[in-house]
């Protein structure tokens, strides 16, 4: 599906994988609305981004009145939306141990996960109508693996990949195309990767944050279920489907340290 004068919604716009993915958008000449609830960092992006008839929307997508109201801003701003892509989200949890660590990952769990479903759920009459369309979910490794040691992170992401692909099923025939796209390790503000650029070993398994807007803009123009980034760590997947033994004691010896923390 070529993109020019398509109208996508990024939410997460503000900085990161969201900010790259509204850039490139525009730059092959969509229609950006960019989301997120930074409105200085918002206004600097548009001011950027190349072509025209763009807008923003400071929004906090696990709030569900503003999703709702941030669908009126698309109605009447630009009539339609043809690509949503929900990629909005956070990490960092401390040990369920610690006081407050639950509402944390509640919280954790408003944004990655219902936030994706408020968005997607609000814009959908507008996506049916706008037919073919395309939503794209950005959810995580982490979704697939629960491998860092981060139960609350990668339980909010297993819900989006499963979200993301049950939908993708019950949408199809209405002309909705639904991916999940699934980063590994991508150096963004929001996720640093300190000890991985420092290791002279793992720095090479990190990737970009134009990478996963290439992959995001395949997912939408190649209408695809489902993109890794870097596309090597599908095969990460495999040990945990053919030998979960296996999988799992190396899971245990080599990624995931301090595990006890979160008993
Ligand atoms: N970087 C990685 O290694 C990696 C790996 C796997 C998956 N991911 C996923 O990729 C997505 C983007 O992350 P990133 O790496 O680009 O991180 P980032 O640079 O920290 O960007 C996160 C974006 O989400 C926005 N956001 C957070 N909570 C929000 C809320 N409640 N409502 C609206 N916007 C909200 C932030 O904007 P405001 O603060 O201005 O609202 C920011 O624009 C996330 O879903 C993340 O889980 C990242």
């Amino acid at each position: 599906m070529p993109l020019a004068d398509k109208v996508c919604v990024v939410t997460g716009a503000s900085s990161g994988i969201g900010y790259q993915t509204a850039f490139d958008l525009a730059g092959e000449g969509a229609r950006v609305c960019v989301v997120a609830r930074r409105k200085e960092r918002l206004e600097d992006l548009l001011q950027r981004m190349p072509g025209s008839g763009h807008s923003m929307a400071v929004t906090d997508v696990s709030e569900r009145d503003e999703v709702k109201a941030l669908v009126t801003h698309v109605t009447d701003e630009h009539g339609r939306c043809d690509v949503l892509i929900n990629n909005a989200g956070f990490s960092g949890e401390r040990p369920l141990t610690e006081a407050g660590a639950v509402d944390d990952l509640k919280a954790m769990m408003d944004t990655n996960f219902y936030g994706t479903l408020y968005c997607t759920a609000e814009f959908l009459p507008m996506l049916i109508d706008s037919a073919p369309s395309n939503v794209v979910n950005v959810a995580s490794m982490a979704g697939r693996l629960a491998i860092g040691g981060a139960p609350g992170y990668s339980a909010s992401k297993f819900a989006v990949v499963g979200f993301s692909e049950a939908l993708y099923f019950q949408l199809r025939d209405k002309g909705v195309c639904v991916s999940v796209v699934e980063p590994g390790l991508i150096p963004t503000e929001g996720f640093p990767q300190t000890p991985v650029l420092s290791d002279p070993v793992m720095k090479y398994a990190l990737g970009s944050v134009e990478g996963v807007s290439k992959a995001i803009r395949s997912a939408i123009s190649g209408r695809k279920m489902e993109r890794v980034v870097p596309r090597w760590y599908y095969a990460l997947q495999v040990p945990r489907i053919l030998a979960p033994p296996l999988y799992r004691l190396a899971q245990r010896k080599l990624v995931t340290p301090k595990q006890e923390d979160y008993l």
